[in-house]
């Protein structure tokens, strides 16, 4: 079945990459997950002169954010502020081309979700009910999504969310957990009456059910259900199996989009109302900055909306924000949504909280100019079906063998060769010396441009980058065979073409490669002398004889081994520091070994370092017993202003020791903590130096 969409032209291709959470940087998993793909996709839309508008913006609301900032002791917009800058810095270095990155915190957005919940609210979208949610008892707030953890009811997986487990990916509710917690306190959530607004899904399953497994929409043609991943449709079908259970639409909590009704002060918009609602407000922001009128792209018979997102946001875009649209009335609903499984790294999950990732802004930082590596990289191992894994070895193996070997390395002996025998200038391709292997290679160039675009079409990059690649390759070998280095000796005429051939090739990857690697591609076309470089100029005759070429910069500098081995010492780093290893427990010993310990709350009246001892403190404890000198081998982790003062725990009947030249009478005790700090062991308020610990 044609797509009817994708045929009638002119049409605009709306494109949407899930708004990112302006909670922490960006690493390569949520590049290869939702913006790469996009980027691609635009990229080529743009050079294959169709209508495209690819938007994103920062989600800066929801728990997502609260949470990061409580951990912080920051405020919700000191996060967003952050995290909004050094994300939109981390795109922009990776070449990623949103034609508008916006924000949801604006005035702007807040405006127009409130509008859209109202249109639904007068339409009778929502339920209103009051009821006994979860609330934590010590932290006074009620809690829904990230804020309580349970085990999740559907795969008996620890640590799902209030809204989502993230193993199995289920949509859930806060009183769906087994053995709920409250992640702000750990206490275990009373239940206490709060007034929430709830949509319906149930009432939306059978229009959904036609939407997602027959491509209809109200009735009529929509879309073409072969298009969509598997995974995306098993997914979405097996929950409207399981039957659609209410979703809140609103939060108890202060930061957010207001509930725009009367007397729901302190209550906010849940974040996945307002975030999707983002994408129309960037594009409306997108419209109003360049004088165009965002309903063509938003409300249009001939525009078509695709979401490129990653896994765990598939029930998000497939089912609530169609049923949003759908309500609201007057929109398209998504012809595609190609979400991604995960990308791994070096065998594990990737995990921001363990610091088990590759950031962006540190890759832009060790690799400078490296841009187009990564995207290549990314690319080649996109995880389109399922999860893959991102090695530093493979990210090395592929630069050297196949950026730097076979592209750069093609392209290169093009323009040198051409430099050499024709002083730069295009030479001309004469029929008469002309071979059959010629007509081969002209053939394949000429299916190449239309097989690889139809490709990305169809949202399938690793295939695409893989036939781009394989124009370099075809290029590489036709040289080879070839071998005009031997003819040039003594049939100029066969040079000339098969030279003429190769200056073709190259410029043909020029532009189907732009998409992937759009700065190399740069570099090549000018080098080519390539300008406004088009998808339909990608042809067998497109670099004229005559033209003289320019000097073509390095493209690809191989990578060392030692690189490898760097970047993997750094990941272990961070793996050792945050997976504590518990130090084994110690001999048993009795009680009358304990009971010769004698400590006391102890209070540090004076502290100075030790001179010339790195690690040593000098303090002067008062003990209830007398003032004593004690040495404590803290001067890594505590100015000597910050001991002073403090109430600690001493061991006072140690045997004395003498250190660089001081007697140290007695121990102070101290915690070591996960992260290899130290912290003293205080004893609690209320306790005064003399006190006995036993
Ligand atoms: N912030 C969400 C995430 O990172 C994605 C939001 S996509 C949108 O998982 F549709 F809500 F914008
Ligand atoms: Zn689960």
């Amino acid at each position: 079945m044609a797509d009817p969409l994708l045929t009638s032209s002119p049409h605009r291709l709306m494109m949407t990459s899930a708004l990112p959470y302006a909670n922490g940087p960006i690493h390569i998993g949520h590049v290869a997950g939702a913006y790469l793909p996009g980027d691609i996709r635009a990229r080529y839309e743009r050079l294959a002169g169709n209508d495209v508008l690819w938007v994103c913006g920062s989600d800066e609301h929801g728990a997502a954010i609260t949470l990061r900032a409580k951990k912080d002791g920051l405020t919700p917009r000191d996060i967003v502020d952050r995290y909004h800058g050094e994300m939109q810095t981390a795109f922009e270095g990776l070449d990623l081309s949103f034609d508008h990155y916006s924000r949801t915190s604006s005035p702007k957005h807040h405006q127009n979700a409130q509008d859209f919940f109202k249109t639904l609210l007068d339409k009778g979208s929502f339920e209103v009910k009051t009821e006994a949610q979860f609330y934590d008892p010590e932290a006074h707030q009620f809690l829904a999504d990230r804020y309580i953890i349970g085990t999740c009811p559907k795969c008996t997986a620890d640590g799902a969310y209030g809204d989502q487990c993230e193993k199995c990916g289920s949509a859930l509710s806060p009183t769906d957990l087994i053995q709920p917690k409250s992640t702000l306190s750990g206490a275990t959530p009373i239940l206490k009456d709060t007034t929430l607004w709830y949509l319906p899904m149930g009432r939306h399953e059978e229009w959904l059910r036609d939407y997602i497994e027959k491509g209809l929409f109200e009735g009529q043609p929509h879309h073409d259900p072969q298009t969509w991943k598997a995974h995306v449709t098993g997914q979405c079908r097996s929950w409207i199996d399981g039957g659609l259970q209410s979703r809140a639409m609103t939060r108890d909590l202060d930061w957010g989009v207001s509930v725009p009704v009367e007397g729901a002060e302190g209550k906010v918009l849940y974040v996945w109302l307002d975030a999707p609602i983002g994408y129309i407000t960037a594009t409306m922001e997108w419209a109003e900055k360049n004088g165009k009128d965002w309903r063509d792209w938003w409300q249009s018979k001939d525009a078509e909306l695709v979401h490129y997102i990653g896994k765990d946001n598939i029930v998000f875009h497939c089912l609530i924000f169609p049923i949003l649209l759908r309500e609201h009335g007057g929109y398209n609903l998504p012809t595609n949504v190609p979400a991604n499984a995960f990308m791994n790294l070096e065998g594990d999950k990737i995990s921001t909280s363990r610091n088990w990732a590759v950031w962006v802004s540190e890759y832009l930082e060790q690799f400078p100019g490296k841009s187009d590596e990564m995207r290549y990289v990314l690319a080649s191992i996109m995880p389109e079906q399922k999860d893959s894994e991102f090695t530093w070895t493979d990210y090395r193996e592929r630069i050297n063998n196949e950026l730097a070997d076979v592209l750069g390395n093609f392209i290169n002996r093009v323009v040198v060769l051409t430099q050499k025998y024709y002083q730069g200038q295009v030479p001309v391709a004469l029929v008469s010396a002309s071979e059959t292997a010629d007509d081969a290679i002209i053939e394949a160039l000429q299916l190449a441009p239309e097989r690889i675009g139809a490709l990305i079409q169809r949202n399938r990059f690793r295939e695409a980058l893989h036939e781009a690649m394989g124009v370099a390759r075809l290029g590489n070998k036709y040289m080879t065979e070839q071998e005009p280095w031997k003819l040039q000796k003594n049939n100029p005429e066969r040079t000339a073409v098969v030279l003429h051939h190769c200056i073709q090739v190259a410029g043909i990857c020029s532009v189907v490669l732009e998409p992937f690697i759009p700065r190399t591609a740069k570099k090549i076309q000018g080098a080519f002398g390539v300008e406004n470089a088009a998808w339909s100029s990608a042809a067998a005759d497109m670099i004229p004889a005559g033209r003289t070429l320019n000097p073509l910069p390095i493209l690809f500098e191989k990578v060392d081994e030692s690189v490898v081995q760097a970047q993997l010492e750094k990941l272990q780093a961070s793996r050792a520091k945050t997976e504590p290893t518990v130090q084994p427990i110690k001999e048993e010993m009795t009680f009358d070994d304990f009971q010769k310990l004698d400590l006391r709350v102890g209070e540090v009246i004076a502290c100075e370092r030790v001179p010339k001892a790195n690690k040593l403190l000098n303090l002067t404890i008062r003990t209830g017993l007398d003032e004593r000198t004690v040495l404590s081998g803290i001067a890594e982790h505590f100015e000597p202003e910050q001991v002073v003062g403090r109430r600690v725990t001493v061991l006072v009947n140690l045997a004395p020791r003498t250190m660089r030249g001081i007697e140290s009478q007695g121990m102070v005790l101290m915690a070591e903590t996960a992260d290899g700090g130290l912290r003293f062991v205080t004893p609690e308020e209320g306790t005064a130096a003399g006190d006995v610990i036993s």
